[in-house]
This record gives structure tokens, C-alpha cells and sequence, in this order.
């Protein structure tokens, strides 16, 4: 997986290696931003106006307006992955709030945003290598009370799926207050009792778009599902267990703290929701 050479700064299009910021910005310096990972399958890019909305939502939570138009964020990021329309890209967008003449807490009045993009090839493991499931590990949620926004300010997050990485799982589940809210970079959902449950939308979590995609087939699909807080207590006894994100897709949990979910397998369930959001997608690179 590596970075193409031609990212976007500022209104320009620009090879990697010439794409410079300040010292002085305060992503640099404060972590004074906020960022998008949007998948492009053949060139299509993937929940876009989704993707667009929730970033000037996290804009609007650290109080800086739209950079841009949703136009003109069409434009940039469909001429980024256009000469990769043979392979599937991850799109990387971060805008921060720019640099000032020192360092100073204090939010600049006046200030230029550095708008960023740039994207990388994913390789999506095939459905037979996913359905052999993943580890994780139940750790208490270090994170700031705004996970809401997807913030730049990811030392929790990373310091989190390290700790899983450590004990051999590739994902930590988040606990807080003794409800399960999402994993350290994705997001959480159980089947119990033929039920598909995730956590509602709060700022204990980040509204993730693959989660609303995965509820909206789920509904389609027929399947009972409710939006409502996950005890840890149901965590450890639910049937099927599933992880969500952009670029991972749904992970099925087999799993967790070293004990079996369920009978040890990726459930029906998780079967069923997996194919149609392949098809999903199958019917958008088609487009
Ligand atoms: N992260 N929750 C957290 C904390 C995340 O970091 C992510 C995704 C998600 C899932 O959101 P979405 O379905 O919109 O990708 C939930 C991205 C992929 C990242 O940081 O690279």
C-alpha cells in the first residue's frame, strides 16, 4: 500500500514529494483538525456526499466553516482517483486549521486552512480471507467525550490498536461507563436472538458511513435491527459480533478476549449482510 504521487494542497494538484505545510500549523502543533478516509472503487467514489457531510460536520464541532463546495470536493477528489480507476483507492482528506505566526491555544481570528488530499490503493482482502474473522480484545475507551468528531487527534485510538495488536488481535473493542461504543477505528455491531443491534449515534462514537450502509442493507436484507447501547455483559454473550469501517468493510469478531463468539465461525448473519454489501459495491463499480 503506497501513496500516489500526486496529491492535492491548497488548491493545487502537486507531486508527494513537493507537498509541503508549515512547522507552524497548528495540525502539526495542536493536532488542530479534522480528516476523511473515503473509499473509490474504480473510480467511484464511495458515499461521497456521506463523506462530505460528515466533514463539515466535524468542521462545524471545532468551529471552522467549509473549505469548500461539495462541488468543488467532487471535482478534486474524482480528478485524484481518476488515473487509478483500475484499482480500488482509499482517499485520504484532512483540513486543518492552518498555520499562525507562533504557537498560540488561542483560535486564530484570521487564519488560512490547509486543505489536503491524497490517495493510496487498498487491497481489500477477498470474502473467503475475511470470513476467516478476526480477534479482538475488550479495553476501557482513553479517548476524549467528542469521539463524534473525526478528529486528526488519534493518539488514543492508535494507542488502543496497539495494546490489541500486542496481544495478537487486530481490533480493541471500547468500554465505557460498562457499555461497548465502537472498536478503536471502527464501528460495533451484535446479533443476539436473530437481532442485529448497534450502538445509537452519540459522541461516544463516530457515526461511521460503512455503519448507516450496513444498517440500510440489514433492513433490506429483513433482519430485525435496533439502534441501543450494548452492556459489556451482552458483548461476551452475543451470537455474532461484527466491526465496521470504511476500508475494512465488516470484520466478523470469532474472537474476543481469547473466548469464542458464538460457535467460533462468522455467523448467518454477518453472511448475508457481507454478500449484499459486495453487491453494493459491485453495482457502483459498474456505474
Ligand atoms: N476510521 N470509528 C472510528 C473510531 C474510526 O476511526 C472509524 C474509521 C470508524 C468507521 O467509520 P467509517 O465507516 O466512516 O469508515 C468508526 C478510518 C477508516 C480511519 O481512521 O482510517
Amino acid at each position: 500500500m503506497s501513496f500516489n504521487s500526486t496529491v492535492f494542497l491548497n488548491g493545487d494538484f502537486l507531486p508527494l514529494t513537493e507537498a509541503k505545510v508549515s512547522v507552524l500549523d497548528r495540525g502539526f502543533l495542536f493536532a488542530d483538525g479534522v480528516y476523511e478516509v473515503i473509499p473509490a472503487y474504480a473510480g467511484k467514489l464511495f458515499r461521497l456526499q456521506q463523506h462530505l457531510d460528515r466533514l463539515n460536520s466535524s468542521l462545524s464541532a471545532i468551529r471552522m466553516p467549509p473549505v469548500m463546495s461539495d462541488q468543488q470536493w467532487t471535482d478534486v477528489l474524482t480528478e485524484l482517483v481518476e488515473p487509478h480507476s483500475q484499482s480500488d483507492q482509499s482517499v485520504y482528506v484532512q483540513v486543518t486549521r492552518g498555520a499562525g505566526a507562533n504557537r498560540d491555544h488561542q483560535l486564530p481570528s484570521d487564519y488560512q486552512a490547509t486543505t489536503f488530499a491524497m490517495c493510496q490503493s487498498i487491497v481489500t482482502d477477498s470474502l473467503s480471507t475475511i470470513a476467516k474473522g478476526i480477534s479482538a480484545i475488550t479495553l476501557d475507551d482513553i479517548r476524549w467525550d467528542w469521539c463524534h468528531i473525526k478528529s486528526v487527534a488519534l493518539l488514543g485510538n492508535i494507542l488502543l490498536k496497539q495494546q490489541a495488536s500486542d496481544q495478537n488481535c487486530t481490533e480493541a473493542i471500547l468500554l465505557r461507563d460498562g457499555f461497548a461504543t465502537e472498536g478503536s477505528a471502527s464501528n460495533l455491531f451484535i446479533v443476539k436472538n436473530k437481532q442485529l443491534i448497534t450502538p445509537p449515534k452519540s459522541h461516544n462514537l463516530l457515526p461511521g458511513i460503512t455503519r448507516d450502509l450496513v444498517l440500510e442493507l440489514a433492513i433490506k436484507e429483513g433482519i430485525d435491527c435496533i439502534e441501543r447501547e450494548i452492556s459489556e455483559q451482552e458483548l461476551f454473550n452475543a451470537d455474532e459480533i461484527w466491526l465496521t469501517s470504511s476500508t475494512k468493510e465488516i470484520m466478523p469478531v470469532i474472537e474476543l478476549n481469547r473466548q469464542a463468539v458464538g460457535n467460533g465461525q462468522p455467523g448467518s448473519f454477518w453472511q448475508r449482510v457481507s454478500i449484499s454489501y459486495s453487491q453494493f459495491k459491485e453495482t457502483l463499480r459498474a456505474q
